[in-house]
């Protein structure tokens, strides 16, 4: 079979590699791809959000299937247009993948259907939502742009002054563009993170092993948020009970939730969620796989991920073989110097063999690479993602951070603490 991957960052790499171990794929295709996923896969010159041509290409060279993997074509409905065309495609329709573009419409869902997550309003209008922050009494407060922003959507403020020039800046000077013409803003939560990324056909849903994810550009969580500059896998602080009851309150309502309002969720759905004082509460949903989660879940899979795909379109989760190892994985994202703000682009990378690293026993994701003269430069913020496994967590970090120090180019950034958290959790 002839399959066709939508995307070009480290999360497309990591579910090309998977991919490529599944028997019934013949060739794998990605668009637009990057360096590192040129070694395997063939990269198509097409954006992940030219839907047209996109539709056109796949029908055209007869993909038998095509994952949709970012945010932005699933919101704009490549999946939609894919069926159109006859072929069958992982990833929610628009409809669905609402869940994760319009903030408003996931906070009202949850409303409406009582599961757990943290009180808000929403307000289009931008002196209603002054007047509410001057009436607000507890801080931090946290505004969210209700569209799609990068990642970027999300400030927490830490006094109504703050707030005040925040909403401005949304609402009238149009910062995050028409994604923040509408903002919810709601209150401050605290515990922990956990990333919890879920198959689901509408029918059955079945979490993947959780993550947790690191944001911040700097160790200790200091500095920017990031697209996530480390992850590991599992997250000691999901443990048993707490996954039981994310099954009842937050997985299964919010499943139902979506066939309720007729826009049925078919692909994976990540829940973002902060286990707080009160129990677990959902942060977020994202319509599609996490990134830089997939880089530590899917290397855990034991079973095949074309046939989980399939079943999750087909309809038939339920009968799906889906096992996942005991063993932890790490993952250590190498981003270009100044990201997330300015960085420079075309550095040449060094210490890569046809873009791994042979003999370490480490995977290297691509996130931001381009092949230039025989070898690979940097092309993005998050360059390279490398992920080990081990029986332990320390095992796996220790390999990870090992198999870094193979790597470099000029302005290289990596934080040293990923998994400290973690660890520390674990005793
Ligand atoms: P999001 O883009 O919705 O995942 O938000 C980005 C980050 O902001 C989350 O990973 C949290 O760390 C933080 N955040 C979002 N909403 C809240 C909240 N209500 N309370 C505390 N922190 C939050
Ligand atoms: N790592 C968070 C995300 O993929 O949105």
């Amino acid at each position: 079979m002839k399959v066709l991957v939508v995307g070009g960052g480290g999360r497309e790499h990591a579910i090309i590699r998977k991919l490529k171990e599944s028997p019934e794929i013949t060739q794998l295709y990605a668009a637009p791809g990057n360096g590192g996923i040129g070694y395997d896969a063939v990269c198509v010159p097409i954006g992940a959000t030219e839907v047209d041509k996109l539709c056109a290409w796949a029908a055209e060279n007869r993909m038998d299937y095509v994952v949709v993997a970012p945010d932005d074509p699933l919101a704009m409905g490549l999946v939609d247009a894919l069926a159109e065309k006859g072929i069958p495609a992982f990833g929610p329709t628009a409809a669905a993948a609402r869940i994760e573009s319009s903030k408003a419409f996931s906070k009202d869902l949850m409303k409406r259907y009582h599961i757990p997550t943290a009180r808000y309003e929403t307000f289009s209008d931008v002196e209603k939502a002054k007047a509410y922050l001057n009436a607000c009494d507890a801080w931090p407060m946290v505004l969210k742009a209700d569209g799609l922003a990068l990642g970027k959507g999300v400030l927490i403020c830490q006094s109504r002054e703050e707030a005040l020039v925040a909403i401005e800046e949304m609402m009238v000077g149009g910062k995050f563009g028409a994604s923040g013409n509408t903002v919810v803003i709601e209150e401050f939560l605290t515990g922990p993170e956990v990333s919890v990324l879920a198959f689901t056909d509408g029918k059955t849903v079945v979490p993947m092993v959780s993550s947790m994810d690191h944001k911040r550009a700097l160790d200790g969580d200091k500095g920017l948020n990031t697209g996530g500059m480390g992850t590991v896998a599992p997250n000691p602080y999901y443990t048993p009970a707490v996954a039981a009851e994310c099954m009842e309150k937050i997985f299964k309502p919010t499943i139902a939730a979506m066939n309720a309002e007729d826009r049925t969720f078919k692909g994976c759905l990540y829940f973002g969620l902060m286990l707080t004082p009160d129990g677990p509460k959902v942060i977020e949903y994202n319509c599609r796989f996490g990134d830089p989660e997939t880089q530590v879940v899917l290397p855990l899979l034991e079973s095949d991920l074309f046939s989980i795909m399939r079943a999750v379109t087909e309809g038939r989760l339920k009968d799906a073989d889906v096992k996942f190892s005991s063993c932890s994985a790490a993952c250590v994202i190498l981003a270009s110097g100044g990201y997330p703000e300015r960085y420079e682009k075309g550095k040449i990378i060094t210490g890569l063999r046809e873009g791994q690293l042979p003999g370490s026993g480490a995977t290297v994701y691509h996130a931001g690479t381009a092949q230039k003269d025989g070898g690979l430069v940097t092309a993005g913020g998050r360059v390279l993602g490398i992920t080990a496994v081990g029986e332990t967590l320390p095992e796996a970090l220790t390999q990870a951070y090992s198999a870094a120090k193979e790597i470099s180019f000029p302005g290289m950034h990596m934080r040293t603490d990923i998994g400290v958290r973690a660890l520390t959790a674990e005793q």
